[in-house]
Order: C-alpha cells, then sequence, then structure tokens
C-alpha cells in the first residue's frame, strides 16, 4: 500500500502565491509551515495505522509548499533564456513544488520530468501545473541511483544542496549526467554544502526574502563533467567562482 494524497490535501493547507522572483506563475504555499506539517504527520499516523509502510516513516518537512530561491532563479534563468530547455527533453530534479518544471514547460520543453521522493509533491506539483495551465509534467520519484535517465538533456536541480547528505549524494548524479553531454543547471542561494569547483557562473539574482526586506543572492551555476574534490566549504569562499560576465540581477518582484 502506498500513499496517496489528495490534491484537497493540498489546497486545504496552502495559499496560491506568486514567487517574488517568477510572478508569472502561481504556486501553493505554506503560510504556517507548523499546521501543515502537524496535518501531514495526523494523515501519516492514518495512513501508517491502515498499513502503509511509506507513512510509517517519518515524513520530511514539506519542502514542496515553499518557492526556494534556488529554483526561483532557475525558473527565471529559464522563462528568459527560452532556448536553454526549448525542444530540449528536461529533469526539473528536486522538483519540489514543481515551479522550475513548470518554467520548463513554458519555456518549451519537449518534454519535462518532474523528479522529488516526497510523496505530497505529485499532488502538489498537479495542484500547481492546473492553476498554470501548464500540462504534460510527469512526476517520478527517485532517480539518483539508477544508472542512467534516459533521454534527458537538461538537468535543471533548484536548491538541491540544502543538506550534507542530499548534497553528497546528488552532486555524483549531476556530474555524471553533464560528462554524458546533459546540461545540468544548478540554482543555489549560496549554501554552505555548495562545492567550490566543478561549476560555471551562468546567471545571479537578488531572490526577495517573503517574510522580511532582505534578498538571497542566488546563482545559476553550470555544473562541468568534472567532479569535484570535495562538496563541503566554508560558507562564502567561493575562491575559483567569479560572477563576471553573467545576467545582471533581475529586479525584484512583489509577491501577490
Ligand atoms: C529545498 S527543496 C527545493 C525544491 C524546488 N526545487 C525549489 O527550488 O523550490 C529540495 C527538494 O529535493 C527533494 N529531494 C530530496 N531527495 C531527493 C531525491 N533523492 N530525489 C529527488 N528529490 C529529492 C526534497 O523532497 C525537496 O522537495
Amino acid at each position: 500500500m502506498s500513499l496517496v494524497v489528495s490534491r484537497d490535501f493540498v489546497l486545504a493547507y496552502t495559499q496560491a502565491r506568486r514567487p517574488t522572483l517568477v510572478p508569472e506563475f502561481t504556486v501553493r504555499t505554506a503560510a504556517d509551515v507548523v499546521a501543515l506539517w502537524e496535518a501531514i504527520q495526523r494523515e501519516h499516523d492514518t495512513a501508517g495505522q491502515a498499513g502503509c509502510r511509506q507513512a510509517a516513516q517519518v515524513s520530511n518537512p514539506p519542502f514542496w509548499a515553499a518557492a526556494w530561491p534556488g529554483g526561483q532563479a532557475l525558473a527565471r534563468y529559464v522563462l528568459d533564456h527560452p532556448e536553454s530547455v526549448a525542444f530540449r527533453t528536461v529533469l526539473d530534479l528536486g522538483s519540489g513544488s514543481g515551479l522550475v518544471a513548470l518554467a520548463a514547460a513554458r519555456a518549451g520543453a519537449s518534454s519535462v520530468m518532474a523528479s522529488d521522493v516526497d510523496p505530497y509533491c505529485p499532488a502538489a506539483i498537479a495542484v500547481n501545473a492546473a492553476a498554470n495551465d501548464v500540462t504534460g509534467i510527469q512526476v517520478v520519484g527517485n532517480v539518483l541511483d539508477g544508472d542512467d535517465v534516459p533521454d534527458i538533456e537538461v538537468i535543471l536541480a533548484g536548491d538541491v544542496c540544502y543538506d550534507r547528505a542530499m548534497t553528497e549524494r546528488v552532486l555524483p548524479f549531476l556530474h555524471a549526467a553533464a560528462r554524458r553531454g546533459c546540461d545540468v543547471l544548478l540554482g543555489d542561494p549560496d549554501r554552505a554544502y555548495l562545492p567550490r569547483t566543478g561549476l560555471e557562473f551562468v546567471a545571479a539574482y537578488d531572490v526577495p526574502e517573503v517574510d522580511a526586506p532582505t534578498s538571497r543572492r542566488t546563482t545559476v551555476w553550470r555544473v562541468r563533467a568534472a567532479r569535484p574534490m570535495s562538496s563541503a566549504r566554508p560558507a562564502g569562499l567561493n575562491p575559483d567562482r567569479s560572477p563576471t560576465g553573467g545576467t545582471p540581477c533581475a529586479a525584484p518582484c512583489s509577491p501577490s
């Protein structure tokens, strides 16, 4: 028995909001993440009692109920540079709300696959796609442990270096894809686990915070074929990455 999440659950605990950097879209976000997480835990308890082994595991925080800065920057880049995905097969890795997948579809990708391990993502992505009149996104689970990702020409990975374990898992996959000739773009707000090597600057944006007057400097990197020596670095030290010659910062957009 697997956990099936209804679209009504997503609608009940989230609100439609325009990501500050990507106001073309609305995505369902949680104003009260604690209430949402508690509701998820209740669903898991109920499903676990009904014999769902997947639900018996401790659930992840509802990452899908936010538009993370890395994903916003990637989505902005793809919309402003449709040639990066147009007529190409695209994988949105760590899709969360599906914002990056929506942008790829809108920019003319020939197909879009959204991968996320969170069982709430298929429902969240379906709701967000419908709200934005986007069709055809194929939602899949984990693809990191397979030998290959078939027929993918572009991988977009928004904010996937959010902790050490995920970073150490995802980076070898991304570098291997780059070695196979895949164009791999990573959106990241200078998180501590982002490696200091193996990345090429593409563009940078200031992503306004939702509830604060500040913004997060967020960069779109191209993942090189060569694998970095280490995935960990002290925050703020990026000696080999000079953000020159890239796209200038986008003007901040206001939330609706
Ligand atoms: C910080 S969120 C970013 C979501 C989205 N890309 C964005 O920028 O708004 C990271 C996402 O990676 C997902 N994730 C974790 N492990 C994964 C895996 N092995 N394969 C695919 N997604 C994974 C999490 O469930 C989460 O939704």
